[in-house]
């Protein structure tokens, strides 16, 4: 194991927006030798060499790690991680002694089941909206549970849905077939358990930690704008925008966040015997003054990495040095003071149906924005467009709208067909 050398082999897993970002801040680390991403994008390889190797072939990754010499592996997506990448390389005889960022497969419970999630939020007194876990033997006592609520009606696929696993609905006759159609199968088995919970009112915002197990370091918070439509309208994708610093987020909120959420949360995993290595992502909501845990994931979020990545100023090599040592208390975690935002293209009709393969122009125009790629693809020598949302075009502001400004500019300088991308990312803020 070379860490804690400056001249490390690290290979990062995944191929979005958000490896992207996590690619652009590795590189720059002194401590890195090689950067390795598999199977990364055409946005990665600026950074490093992208490996054709897909993000659950564990065998796939084995031999990458092993081919490359690599000294760490850092896990970008939630899906390898439930299903245990982290226990497949501490468990290989070849692999474990190669650290890895990430949690275990019961670390990353937290986001891979949401009753796994609720109950540990209620086991450490963690503040989060009410709620109950239904089952195909518990239906009456859900529906008995839904009438005890307001409209509107919160609920969840227990498992991993693509972000499409919640629903919220007004109309009670409604939820409760829709309860049913779940349990019987909407979500496939991601549905066979559902989660019912009261519906909380407020404004959100995603909180970052990277954890060594004990000792955890928060990073800048952001704020990600989910629905397809301006004025936050229409459907939820994956994220079409992030702006970091978010106001409302003040120091006495952020003191309320690590109280009663971060510390809590940390030390119940400790105290649980779960060693977790990785980020924390809290989806928080402040309902009031308070912070509420809307739901926890185990992995940085994406759009938000490509505003985090710029305000963090601390070399992240070292601070995943920490993780692995178990020292991260030892690390200084600084942020950028300036505004950091990003304006996401996504293609024509996302997320519902759209075309792939359109030639993107106008890269060689940008200036002052870091494009980072998530949805694209080289073909026959031009860059394509290969998923529901394309690049993210982050920038740097003194103010929050000097960012805006920069981005939105550069944005409308790309041009693929049936491009979209919302103007009116930090319009709440
Ligand atoms: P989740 O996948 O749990 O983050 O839920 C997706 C989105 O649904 C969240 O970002 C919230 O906007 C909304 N949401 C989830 N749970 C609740 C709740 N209990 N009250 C209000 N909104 C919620
Ligand atoms: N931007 C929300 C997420 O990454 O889940």
């Amino acid at each position: 194991m070379k860490i804690s050398e400056n001249n490390m082999n690290i290979l990062l897993i995944g191929s979005g927006g958000r490896e992207n970002a996590l690619a652009w801040k590795i590189a720059q680390s002194k401590k890195t030798k090689q950067l390795f991403i598999a199977p990364g994008n055409p946005g990665t390889a600026k950074f490093g060499v992208n490996i054709p190797v897909a993000v659950n072939d564990f065998g796939g990754i084995k031999n990458a790690a092993i081919e490359n010499r690599i000294d760490l592996v850092i896990v970008g997506p939630e899906d390898p991680l439930v299903n245990g990448i982290v226990d497949f390389f501490t468990s290989d005889i070849e692999l474990k002694t190669i650290p890895i960022i990430g949690p275990d497969k019961i670390g990353a419970q937290l986001e891979g089941s949401k009753n796994f999630s609720k109950q540990f939020m209620f086991r450490h007194n963690i503040p989060t909206a009410r709620y109950l876990s239904v089952n195909s033997e518990n239906i009456t006592e859900g529906i008995n549970f839904l009438k005890t609520l307001n409209a509107p009606y919160v609920l969840k696929a227990d498992g991993l849905a693509a972000g499409k696993g919640v629903l919220i609905l007004n109309d009670l006759e409604k939820t409760i077939s829709e309860l049913k159609s779940m349990l019987e199968g909407k979500f496939g088995s991601a549905s066979s358990t559902v989660v019912i919970e009261e519906f909380l009112s407020g404004i959100e915002c995603s909180v970052f930690v990277i954890t060594d197990g004990k000792n955890y370091q928060i990073l800048p918070e952001a704020k990600d704008y989910k629905r397809i439509g301006e004025g936050d309208t229409g459907l939820n994708t994956g994220g079409m925008g992030a702006v970091s610093p978010v106001s409302f987020a003040d120091e006495v909120f952020m003191k309320k966040v690590e109280e009663r959420i971060i510390k809590p949360t940390v030390s119940g995993l400790y105290s649980e015997g779960i060693i977790y290595k990785g980020f924390i992502f809290f989806g928080l909501i402040k309902v009031g003054n308070e912070p509420y845990v809307i739901e926890y994931n185990a992995r940085m979020g994406d759009p938000e990495t490509e505003v985090v990545m710029l305000r963090l100023k601390s070399d992240l090599v070292d601070l995943f040095e920490g993780v692995a040592q178990g020292n991260l208390n030892e690390k200084v975690v600084e942020f950028d003071d300036r505004f950091a935002v990003t304006v996401m293209l996504v293609s024509g009709g996302y997320p519902e149906d759209f075309e792939k393969g359109k030639v993107i122009k106008g890269l060689d125009k940008i200036k002052d924005s870091i494009v980072f790629h998530a949805g694209t693809a080289m073909k026959d020598g031009q860059i394509v467009t290969s998923g529901g949302r394309v690049m993210a075009i982050s920038s740097y502001g003194k103010t929050k709208a000097e960012a805006l400004s920069v981005s939105f500019k550069n944005a409308s300088l790309i041009e693929f067909d049936k491009r979209y991308f919302r103007s009116d990312i930090g319009f709440d803020l």
